[in-house]
């Protein structure tokens, strides 16, 4: 059985999580349920970036214990997960021991190939990106993001090697034209490499919290240094030599760790490198960037209390282009809601199977050639599709097959058929539609394929179905 390995960046547990995060770990799930519905061994790891101090920060402002309160967190994670019916086969903290073990590892094999040493930091330091900053990344002496204005460090640190790289990291590009997608981020980040890359300072003196450096308990490793390695530390050195990751899925935000840091610490490691980078875009929230000061941040749960999980998924991959940045808004999901899914997938589905009851056992029979046409043209499309990660394009195409049902119900009028072997066909037909349907459907709204599934049962003597309960039932 082949292997398919596909990740999601692990998420700072300084707060729960919101929409924006939620729609990267349900582009990694649509893209490992689908690799698992052609029959391969799907691991898909997620997890949690728990050395950070931005931990430590939200835990002291809540009076928690950090450890207490790192718990608690990781577990409303997980749960958020489940919720979303994400389907990671892991969960990884960067504050077991699996991860630092691995860690440890790495920095020695770094070390090893001589690209460590220690120098002087003399720089900015934003906290909420937890990285090191320039002046010229400033904006009226401001992070533009976080809107505060960053540290001045003065210390100590160990550095990292990066500028050796740079050869190295676009002789790579030039091999594996497809490594990052879109092509327009991939370009940007070569202009980037292009420029010439300086070396990182990748530790920090300890206060208190994070992965001592190897024999130096006096610094940190570096937050980022530390949670690249979770992709390894996952499913182990061996594995990943073995087979590293397919997919690292992520935010255009944090793009150049995945992409120049990450394949630079691979290379001095001298371990495989991912095989692709996909990166979506930002959305804002009925136009507005999302922020915790706005308080604008949705709660995917509070979501799900409405309209269900499969909902979510759906506007989520349907509607923002993958790529490039989108807007979320209530309005168009309300749309999308009620004209794909309750007039759409839905309806199509109880209509059919309610046809299909009045009808007990339904007869095997030929599928029509221009029924089968359609179901073959929205396999393929579909298939073309989610492999270049156009969701919204690869959804269309089940549409597409939906509204061919819907119309081949219309002009065959089952209902008035008094010619009852060609009712049944035309039946018969119609719930191949729909079970082709869920099947397709199935990496994007899990849910609602199952329950399709559940309804249609096949045996040696025909077709039995069942009624469904409204799939998505009207909202106020
Ligand atoms: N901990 C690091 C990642 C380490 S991976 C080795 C981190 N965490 S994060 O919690 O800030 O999550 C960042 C990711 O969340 C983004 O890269 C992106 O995938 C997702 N998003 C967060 N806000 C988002 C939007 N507003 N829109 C789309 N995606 C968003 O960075």
């Amino acid at each position: 059985m082949s292997k398919f390995y596909i990740t999601t960046p692990i998420y700072y547990v300084n707060d729960k999580p919101h929409i924006g995060h939620a729609y990267t770990t349900i582009v990694a799930d649509a893209l490992a349920r689908y690799h698992r519905s052609l029959g391969e061994d799907v691991v898909f790891l997620t997890g949690t970036d728990e050395n950070s101090q931005k931990t430590v920060d939200a835990a002291n402002k809540l009076g928690e214990d950090p450890k207490i309160y790192i718990e608690r967190l990781a577990g409303i994670w997980k749960s958020v997960w489940s919720e979303l019916d994400i389907s990671n086969t892991d969960f990884i903290r960067t504050t077991e021991d699996r991860h630092i073990k691995v860690v440890n590892e790495i920095w020695n094999r770094v070390v090893e190939a001589g690209d460590i040493y220690k120098g002087k930091y003399d720089g900015l330091y934003c906290r909420g990106h937890e990285a090191f900053m320039k002046e010229s990344d400033l904006v009226d002496g401001l992070c533009p993001d976080h809107k505060t204005a960053p540290e001045h460090i003065i210390e100590e640190n160990y550095f990292f090697k990066l500028s050796k790289y740079q050869k190295d990291i676009l002789k790579f590009y030039e091999e594996n034209p497809n490594f990052i997608s879109p092509d327009a981020r991939f370009n940007e980040l070569k202009s980037f490499v292009e420029g010439g890359l300086e070396d990182i300072s990748i530790s920090r003196e300890k206060q208190g919290w994070g992965i001592p450096v190897p024999g130096d308990s006096s610094h940190a490793i570096y937050v980022w240094f530390d949670a690249l390695i979770n992709y390894i530390s996952g499913v182990g050195i061996e594995e990943w030599i073995s087979h590293p990751a397919d997919i690292h899925a992520l935010g255009k935000d944090i793009i150049r760790f995945h992409g120049v840091i990450w394949p630079a610490m691979l290379m001095s490691a001298k371990l495989p490198l991912p095989k692709k980078l996909i990166s979506n875009g930002f959305f804002t929230v009925d136009g507005v960037k999302i922020s915790k000061s706005l308080g604008n941040a949705i709660d995917p749960i509070e979501l799900k209390k409405k309209y269900g999980t499969d909902a979510i998924r759906y506007f989520l991959l349907r509607e923002i282009s993958y790529g490039k940045d989108g807007d979320f808004s209530y309005d168009k999901l309300h749309e999308r809601y009620t004209a794909d899914l309750a007039n759409g997938l839905g309806n199509f589905a109880s209509r059919v199977l309610a046809m299909g009851v009045a009808l007990e056992t339904i007869k095997k029979d030929v599928i029509g050639e221009d029924v089968s046409r359609a179901i073959l043209d929205a396999k393929n499309g579909f298939k073309n599709w989610i492999e270049e990660v156009r969701f919204g394009d690869a959804i269309s195409e089940i549409w597409k097959l939906i509204q061919f049902g819907d119309t081949y119900i219309n002009t065959a009028k089952p209902w008035a058929e008094e010619d009852q072997e060609k009712k049944e066909k035309t039946i018969y037909n119609l719930v191949s539609i729909l079970e082709e349907i869920a099947l397709l459907v199935s990496p994007i709204l899990p849910e609602s394929a199952e329950k399709i599934k559940n309804c249609i049962e096949n045996s040696a003597e025909g077709v039995r179905v069942k009624k469904i309960e409204p799939l998505f039932p009207r909202v106020g």
